[in-house]
């Protein structure tokens, strides 16, 4: 079960900078890059540290951790560079009539894998 929420207009994220969204008690990461929206998981993999706080690399698609330099993937959510080691959740966002839609369908701000409950 997946449920599409809009969380802004386009026009309201600054391109290439990372914004943080607290919805449904999760708290997610979006960045925008040209026309495009990308989301993950809010909080770093490697200790609670708000990843929309660190720095956007618009050519690699990546967002910084501001703790440790730790890269993670905007399309998939995988750690690319050390310390962090384990991915954070990637969300499905779409832009539609110049709103910005967010698909919450991963299960929790948790590690991946496994049947969930
Ligand atoms: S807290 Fe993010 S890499 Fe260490």
């Amino acid at each position: 079960m997946s449920a599409e929420v809009r969380i802004a207009a386009l026009d309201d994220l600054a391109d290439g900078e990372a914004r943080r969204f607290d919805l449904e008690g999760r708290r997610i990461a979006v960045v925008r890059l040209g026309d495009d929206v990308y989301a993950i998981g809010d909080r770093c993999s490697h200790a609670d540290v708000s990843l929309s706080d660190g720095d956007v690399d618009a050519d690699e698609c990546t967002l910084e951790c501001p703790q440790h330099g730790s890269a993670f993937d905007l399309q998939t959510g995988a750690a690319l560079t050390l310390p962090a080691v384990r991915p954070v959740p990637a969300y499905t966002v779409v832009v539609r009539d110049g709103d910005v839609l967010l698909t919450l369908d991963d299960p929790a701000d948790e590690a991946p894998g496994g049947g969930a409950a």
